[in-house]
């Protein structure tokens, strides 16, 4: 079995990381005995292309349970567990995966993947396809899923350019992915990589949430319940004004740029603090991108404007600039919450798991009818995940009396 890992005798640690996880997600275990004894992806290559981590390690189990066989790579540079990738190539999953690779390593890694001509591919982030689609003119896959926000735009712009070969399931979509993963997940997670890259005490500072979309709102709300004062920044009225009714003061980014202490993007795009904010921020500014790319935070422009660096906490470098303020980066402006902590609780990522496993049965059921555009995973499937992760928590739904269904599909019953 070929493999690109950092360190096989980390397996031990990795298993029990795996193993702390699984017991996270009740969801996806419940799927991953329903695969075993279904086997609905009986004879199917998998290429997977996520992040690294504990909860991926019980996403691949499940989908290996099904009857797949998966391979994996990195979805990012920096968010590999080492220890997770060892223990997954001894349970012998090929991982292509090392934490801190370099571009041509990462996609190498990716191209692997691909060289096993997978038959359903899955992608956080969308390189995986990306890639295929430019490199690769042999049979395409039945189709793809996609777990997040920047991917699926990307996904989208494909399928209008004519591009997209195959159906992709934007995973991304599902009320029970980005209504708990990209809120509570990214909220928690970030601030979590944020404390532990600075150890900073949120309490009377003012934190800076630029973008306030799924994870913006859970970033801003975490940041608030610590004793921060929150401002936001957005391009979008309805969202500005949510934020404004949630309490925050919602401002341009030049205006909060000279307010803040600690600065977290969550746009999805690119370059939202700039070298007109680094101007005018405070001495010890923190910055830190809970975004999926590395782009949101121009760090061409704060090289530009610096006259020197260092690194000055495990994951934090301080920039000096030439008047002599320092800010500090936090994750080199990589995802912080998967670069700087451990990403999203594996309760959380319980439900977009669970929904990646459902969408590769999903494609695999509807192989060849399929057009090539971004499809959503069926409703029916978000309730029912939303109905088994309730019941996890010891919560239950009521049902409605067959008189209250009557009432609310009529129209002549008014009063
Ligand atoms: P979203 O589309 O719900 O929200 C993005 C918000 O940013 C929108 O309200 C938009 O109006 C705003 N925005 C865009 N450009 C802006 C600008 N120049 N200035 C101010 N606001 C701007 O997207 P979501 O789901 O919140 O995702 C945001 C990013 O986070 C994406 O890149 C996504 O892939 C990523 N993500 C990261 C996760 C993580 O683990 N760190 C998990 C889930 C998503």
């Amino acid at each position: 079995m070929r493999f690109d890992i950092a360190d096989a005798s980390l397996a031990e640690e990795g298993l029990l990381r795996i193993e702390w996880a699984a017991r996270r997600m009740p969801v996806l275990a419940a799927i991953h005995r329903r695969f075993a004894g279904e086997r609905p992806l009986e004879g199917l290559r998998l290429g997977a292309c996520l992040h690294v981590t504990a909860e991926t390690a019980n996403l691949m189990q499940a989908l290996r349970a099904g009857g797949a066989e998966v391979t994996l790579c990195a979805s990012n540079p920096l968010s590999t567990q080492d220890d997770v990738a060892a223990a997954l190539v001894e349970e012998g999953i090929p991982v292509y995966a090392v934490r801190g690779e370099d571009a041509d390593r990462y996609y190498g890694h990716i191209r692997a993947v691909l060289e096993q001509a997978p038959h359903v591919t899955m992608d956080d982030g969308a390189d995986l396809v990306t890639t295929l689609l430019k490199e690769c003119s042999g049979t395409d896959p039945l189709g793809s899923t996609e777990e997040t926000t920047t991917g699926v735009l990307r996904l989208r712009a494909m399928a209008e350019a004519g591009v997209l070969r195959f159906p992709v399931v934007a995973v991304n979509d599902s009320a029970t992915k980005h209504l708990f993963d990209n809120r509570h997940g990214t909220g928690q997670s970030a601030l979590d990589g944020i404390l532990r890259a600075t150890n900073l005490l949120f309490a009377g500072r003012t934190v800076v949430v630029v973008g306030y979309g799924d994870c913006g709102t859970g970033v801003a709300a975490r940041a608030q319940g610590l004793g921060a004062a929150v401002i936001v920044v957005e391009v979008d009225p309805v969202r500005a004004l949510a934020a404004a009714m949630e309490g925050y003061r919602v401002l341009p980014g030049l205006e909060a740029a000279r307010r803040g202490d600690v600065f977290v993007t969550v746009t999805g795009d690119l370059h939202v603090l700039r070298a007109e904010h680094f101007a005018v921020m405070k001495d010890g500014a923190v910055l830190a991108n809970a975004g999926h790319f590395d782009v949101e935070i121009d760090l061409a422009a704060l090289e530009a404007a610096a006259q020197g660096r260092r690194r000055v906490r495990a994951n934090l470098e301080e920039w000096t600039l030439r008047d002599g303020r320092r800010l500090y980066v936090a994750a080199e402006g990589r995802l912080v919450n998967l670069a700087a902590a451990e990403g999203h609780p594996a309760d959380v990522m319980d439900m977009s798991f669970a929904d990646q496993a459902l969408a590769a049965e999903w494609l695999a059921a509807n192989a060849g009818k399929l057009e090539p555009r971004v499809y959503r995973l069926p409703e029916y499937l978000d309730a029912e995940v939303a109905r088994i992760k309730l019941e996890s928590l010891g919560g239950g739904v009521d049902a409605l009396t067959p008189e209250q269904e009557r009432y609310l599909r009529s129209w002549e019953m008014g009063t």
